[in-house]
């Protein structure tokens, strides 16, 4: 029997559906999972696809099944499962061989293996792949991280099972070690952005219309500048009713959202970088808190609004103010990309990274296209709000965002991502910010010292002490 091209362990729904796809774009694949059964399922509901796929029951099987050099993708749960898929591997490959985790991992995790792999000879590759179980049935968006010449090797799969964007594969070699990672984790975390920025929109609206009516108007908003998947879903699940009860099924859900890290490693990661992806962190922090449903409800009870104004926003307001906001958290992201950059030496093309992330992926919109040529024309000062096409966007979008975020703050109403980016704007537009007083501050309880406009450093205040 011909060997395979590639081989994957881990068949959950991701790890099956991008065996799928592997298999459908005409690469033979071995297939394995810890629990053989699922071996049979999967090779069942590929149907005629399952020509092209091997079913292994062990990890023996799968490496003899591959055709060196080989290349395994790892599909199971990130953490230590990863860790030991790897000593289970390591054992039966052979020099020039690679392991690929395309899992959600930290990318210290991924840096980590890749030192300790180093000296195997076995190859390395952090892959992030974004767009759920659908993208990776159809066309992920695809972000490696990891030697290039491993990717010379797996670039052509990659590449063939990602998504298009006008042609163009939405998959590309990020970097080394775990730059690939990164990228998906900050995707992610611009994805906490993203969504929040459209609860809290939903939130302002939902006072005064019908779920099936606010989902008629994100359906419009999709096909103005606005226009992205989770805009387009957001429109989908709000027209959406409950089979059970005939209501919104919105309505029926319980207000506490999950999360299983990535937003929060961006936010950590931007702090340990010495920025602070204020508007990611805000959604990360909305989610920690809708987890505290008993205080929320007390709260309810015991805390007044205090509210100085019930002005419903303008629904136009509302457009152009997640437009402006969701610009800023995305120049939040390129920032901390841009960083971690500086830190690591991972020249990252963040044109690349832009346009990889038009299709295929959770965050994909038709704003990235843009962003990806501003990206390629050079940030200034490392800022796409500087880049000229969106501080024009941004100087006709902001009345709006000031509009809402002042109503919402005035009525009451929580919108801590969307007043995030306001504050991160209007302090990106402060040519003299207040921190001189803050150095001061230091200066006189801790003698840090501070710096004179006129450049001289080490310098101290005549405090009156006591
Ligand atoms: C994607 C998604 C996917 C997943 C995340 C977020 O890009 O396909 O981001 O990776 O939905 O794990 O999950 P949480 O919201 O649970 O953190």
């Amino acid at each position: 029997m011909a060997k395979a091209e590639i081989g994957l362990v881990g068949l959950a729904v991701m790890g099956a559906n991008l065996a799928t796809n592997i298999a459908e774009k005409g690469f033979r694949i071995a297939i394995h999972n810890r629990t053989a059964a699922r071996i049979p399922e999967v090779l069942t509901q590929a149907g005629a696809l399952a020509g092209n796929m091997v079913g292994c029951d062990s990890a023996e099987a799968l490496v003899a099944a591959i055709a060196p050099p080989r290349a395994i993708i790892i599909m199971v749960k990130a953490g230590a499962p990863v860790d030991a898929v790897i000593r289970q591997f390591l054992p039966l490959l052979e020099k020039g061989d690679m392991l690929i985790d395309a899992g959600n991992a930290n990318f210290h995790d991924t840096r980590r293996r890749a030192e300790e792999l180093k000296d195997t000879g076995i190859g390395f590759v952090g892959m992030g792949v974004s767009g759920g179980e659908e993208g990776a049935r159809h066309g992920p968006s695809i972000m490696v991280g990891g030697p290039a010449k491993s990717y010379q090797r797996i670039g052509p799969v990659v590449e063939a099972i990602s998504a298009k964007h006008k042609g163009v594969p939405c998959a590309a070699h990020v970097g080394p070690d775990g730059a690939g990672h990164f990228v998906k984790t900050v995707h992610n975390g611009i994805e906490y952005a993203d969504m929040q920025m459209i609860a809290e929109i939903y939130g302002l609206l939902r006072a005064s219309r019908k779920d099936a009516e606010m989902g008629q108007l994100f359906q419009r908003w999709n096909a103005g500048p606005l226009e992205s998947y989770l805009i387009e879903i957001t429109g989908k699940i709000l027209q959406t009713a409950d089979p059970e009860t005939g209501n919104p099924m919105v309505g029926e859900i319980v207000d506490s959202a999950g999360q299983k890290g990535t937003g929060r490693w961006t936010v950590i990661e931007a702090l340990t970088l010495g920025q602070s992806a204020s508007t990611i962190e805000a959604a990360v922090g909305a989610r920690s808190w809708s987890a505290d449903r008993n205080a929320r409800g007390a709260g309810a009870a015991a805390l007044d609004a205090g509210a100085i104004g019930d002005d419903a926003p303008a629904q136009a307001d509302l457009e152009q103010a997640l437009l402006a906001a969701k610009i800023i958290a995305y120049s939040q992201g390129f920032s901390l990309l841009l960083a971690a950059d500086r830190e690591y030496g991972w020249r990252l093309d963040l044109a690349r990274i832009a346009e990889i992330w038009r299709e295929g992926c959770i965050i994909r919109s038709a704003l990235l296209d843009e962003m990806a040529s501003a990206a390629r024309a050079g940030l200034p000062h490392g800022h796409l709000i500087l880049s000229e096409p969106f501080a024009v966007r941004l100087n006709a979008a902001l009345p709006a965002l000031r509009r809402v975020v002042a109503t919402s703050a005035a009525s009451g109403q929580p919108a801590p991502a969307l007043a995030a980016a306001l504050a991160y704007y209007d302090t990106m537009r402060q040519a003299r910010g207040t921190t001189n007083l803050i150095q001061a501050q230091r200066d006189f309880f801790g003698a840090h010292g501070f710096e004179r406009l006129d450049g001289r450093t080490g310098q101290h205040g005549p405090w009156a002490m006591g």
